[in-house]
């Protein structure tokens, strides 16, 4: 897959249009979405497809490159942490006679951005004819997925016709966004965020090359290259620029000598070298990430966009990060970090990059600092996770927000959307289940598990009625407030406790030492383990045996039912539509809530209960948030609702790839891109994880002949392929020991590099 790292290969896209998202055209309305949309990043670096050259500077949003972690508060009157975007370094300048070329969209004559998913990289092309020069124009960029640190650009003139003067400058713009200058020197910047004290250092070097020769120049200023030359029909230029950037958390430290050391290292290996490195890690994120289907070009396409997004967010290096809800593709959110990031995206990381899960299960550890205390600050035991989390695991969700009409909402998902603990706890298990990382276990995980489950047994509290409650809560239907025993909570609040029981038996069992001194660090007795066993079974689920049903909290069944039906075809949420007082008092659920539960603890469902309530709650379901198509898929799959399954994973597409969804400006989102994912593989493969192997229930659409995608598990990395006309299953163990996997009932033992084909179904 790594090709030969010359600039012309380098600047022409991927051939089949597959690994491609191609978008023609130069809209200056559409350029805030495409901006979005075609963002490459690293989980370290996210640059936004802001153009390059000429671009307007009026209708477009600053051009923004994200850092990772690099948060800081606006003023200590607005004391949120926000990520702080870090300076453009891309910025080219370029003046033709003396004249600013400012691209005006009669003067492009054609124009096409083409995301290279396979490689990573945005590369474009067009032709720009103005009164002076006809040249066409093609670009690179890329931040590199082998060295983080590192970004790259080319830029290339081949001049159709006219001869004029050309001066290209090369400089760093938009340093002003809450960065303040430490010191600029000639080829490197170091900054400071102003509260936090944070440091951001960029190192850059330049070259211009025209014919081929490179071309010596002026120094104009500091960080600051300016050329001068004359062109002629048929004179190439090439621009080149290399970046390093680094971050440092702390006053004390000074990231200007990481940037420049990881500079020089680029510098010496070449920039064809950065390219094939960075294009031979995207080959291998691929290799396992990658779900191919034949039958549907638009699921192909969603699937590979969605991946492309999902390996472009985590950064398996760094334990102090996690994914933003818009990854570093936007500012929407302040790069905080929702139960988006263990639900919807850590199937995805557990499953095919376990070392990417781990750093983000990592970034919970580090910061159960922020989760004990804001677990005592309202009076309970353990961790209980901050519903919005930044860089010290604090609470940074604002208290308000301005409405479409401009009044004030006050929000109070930070005080009472507490099933984030559990999601939390949920994502380390599936962790642990599918990697049997021993060593996560010990240092991190047994005690994620143990004071999120301390957390739930001092939150659900015993009531005369003998059940213990959990009252004043927020599910993931965000519509309803102080809501009291929300069944998703509820559940997954007892499963946590369970969870935690079972990693107590564990540690006593297997690693006596460690419980010993954990038990004891953690001042946890038996006592308490008996008391928690209590809560686990008395606390109230709302499960109805005689229905079936759950109720999604205590008094939903009550509420004014709405008929959805009749608000087909509306564009704005039915919050809106029916004003926040209304929603509160009706069935209109905003996300998938008990069908949530359903997707991610289908064994919490006996009987035909699981349908039961599907049908109940999908029709009172608003999918007011861009979460709710993902789980509606996964829960619709698994029930072999194929076509309603298809229908969530086109809905979850466009969220991101369709023109219709408003907020994409602000970056994408990273969610509905994980409940893509996972409606194929969770819900169309069947794929859960047993005791003892992996276990595939396999239904596709109409239309997909067949699916492949990769696995990981507990160190064996696997291929499985499932065909549609003759309703066969195929694995193959690529690489470590044999394994067991059970298709639609039956067991396979598989073995390194063997096929094993079976029929499904049958
Ligand atoms: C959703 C939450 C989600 C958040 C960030 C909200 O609109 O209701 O479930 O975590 O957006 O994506």
């Amino acid at each position: 897959m790594s090709r030969p790292a010359d600039p012309e290969c380098a600047l022409e896209p991927t051939v089949e249009p597959a690994w491609v998202l191609a978008v023609d055209g130069f809209d200056p309305l559409r350029e805030n979405v495409l901006e979005s949309r075609l963002t490459v990043s690293n989980g370290f670096l996210g640059v936004r497809a802001t153009r390059t050259v000429g671009r307007g500077e009026r209708w477009v949003l600053p051009p923004r490159t994200y850092v990772a972690g690099l948060f800081d508060i606006q003023s200590p009157e607005q004391p949120i942490p926000v990520l702080v975007p870090a300076a453009d370094w891309m910025k080219v300048r370029i003046l033709l006679s003396g004249r600013p070329l400012v691209r005006h969209p009669a003067e492009v004559s054609s124009y096409r951005a083409s995301l290279d998913m396979r490689r990573g990289a945005l590369v474009t092309k067009g032709w720009v004819r103005g009164p002076l020069l006809a040249v066409r124009v093609r670009t690179l960029r890329l931040v590199s997925l082998s060295d983080r640190a590192l970004g790259f650009q080319l830029v290339e003139f081949e001049i159709e016709e006219g001869q004029v003067e050309v001066t290209l400058e090369a400089s760093l713009e938009g340093t002003s966004l809450g960065l303040r200058l430490e010191r600029l020197e000639e080829n490197l910047g170091v900054w400071r965020t102003k509260y936090s004290g944070k440091g951001l250092a960029i190192a850059g070097a330049t070259s211009l090359l025209i014919d081929g020769q490179e071309l010596a120049p002026g120094r104009p200023g500091a960080f600051l290259w300016s050329w001068t030359w004359k062109t002629h029909p048929g004179q190439v230029m090439r621009f080149e620029r290399l970046v390093a950037v680094a971050r440092s958390d702390t006053k004390e430290s000074d990231p200007g000598e990481v940037a420049r050391s990881k500079l020089a290292h680029a510098q010496q290996i070449g920039w064809r070298a950065v390219l094939a490195e960075h294009e031979a890690a995207w080959s291998t994120g691929w290799q396992v990430g990658d779900i191919e289907v034949a039958g549907d070009p638009a699921a192909q396409q969603a699937l590979r966009f969605a991946i492309y997004h999902l390996i472009s967010a985590a950064n398996p290096n760094d334990e102090r990060v996690s994914i933003g809800a818009r990854g570093l593709t936007g500012s929407d959110y302040n790069g905080h970090v929702f139960w988006d990031t263990e639900i919807y995206l850590l199937p995805f990381y557990t499953l095919t990059w376990p070392e990417a899960a781990r750093a983000l299960l990592m970034y919970r550890f580090h910061t159960l600092a922020g989760a004990r205390a804001k677990a005592a600050g309202m009076g309970w035991r353990g961790a209980m996770y901050a519903w919005e989390s930044a860089d010290t695991g604090a609470e940074t969700t604002p208290d308000h927000v301005i409405g479409p009409d401009g009044r004030i909402i006050p929000v109070l998902c930070g005080k009472q959307e507490q099933h984030i603990t559990a999601d939390v706890a949920y994502a380390v298990w599936q962790y642990w289940q599918a990697t049997r990382d021993e060593s996560f276990l010990l240092e991190a995980g047994a005690e994620i598990m143990l004071e999120t489950g301390r957390f739930w047994s001092s939150r659900a509290q015993p009531e005369a009625d003998n059940h213990c409650h959990i009252r004043g809560v927020i599910g993931p239907d965000e519509y309803h407030e102080n809501i009291d025993d929300n069944a998703f909570t509820n559940v997954m609040a007892r499963w946590n406790i369970r969870r935690a029981l079972d990693v107590a038996a564990l540690l006593r069992g297997r690693w006596p030492e460690h419980w010993e001194n954990l038990s004891s660090r953690l001042q946890l007795d038996d006592t308490e383990l008996n008391q928690w066993r209590t809560v686990a079974e008395t606390i109230l689920t709302g499960f109805d045996p005689k229905t079936g049903l759950y109720e999604e909290f205590a008094g939903y069944f009550a509420l004014e039912p709405i008929n959805l039906a009749a608000y087909a075809g509306r564009t704005v949420p039915m919050d809106l539509v029916l004003g926040r007082e209304r929603t509160q008092r009706c069935q209109v659920v905003k996300q998938a809530d008990v069908v949530a539960l359903l997707a991610l603890l289908p064994e919490e469902f006996p009987g035909d209960s699981a349908a039961l309530n599907f049908d109940y709650y999908e029709p009172r379901c608003g999918h007011g948030s861009s979460l709710s198509p993902g789980l509606h898929g996964v829960a619709a799959a698994r029930l072999g609702y194929t076509k309603k399954a298809l229908y969530y994973l086109q809905r979850g597409a466009a969220v991101d790839l369709s023109d219709t969804h408003v907020t994409i400006a602000g970056g994408l989102h990273v969610a509905a891109l994980g409940g893509i994912w996972q409606t194929a593989v969770l819900g169309f493969a069947g794929l859960s994880l047993r005791e003892g192997g992996i276990s595939l229930d396999p239904k596709l659409p109409a239309d997909w002949r067949s699916l492949r995608f990769g696995v990981q598990w507990r160190n064996r990395r696997l291929t499985i392929r499932i065909e549609q006309d003759k309703q066969l299953f195929e694995a193959i163990l690529e690489a470590g020991d044999p394994m067991t996997i059970l298709a639609s009932g039956k067991r396979h033992e598989l073995r390194p590099g063997q096929r094993t084909v079976s029929r499904i179904n049958s």
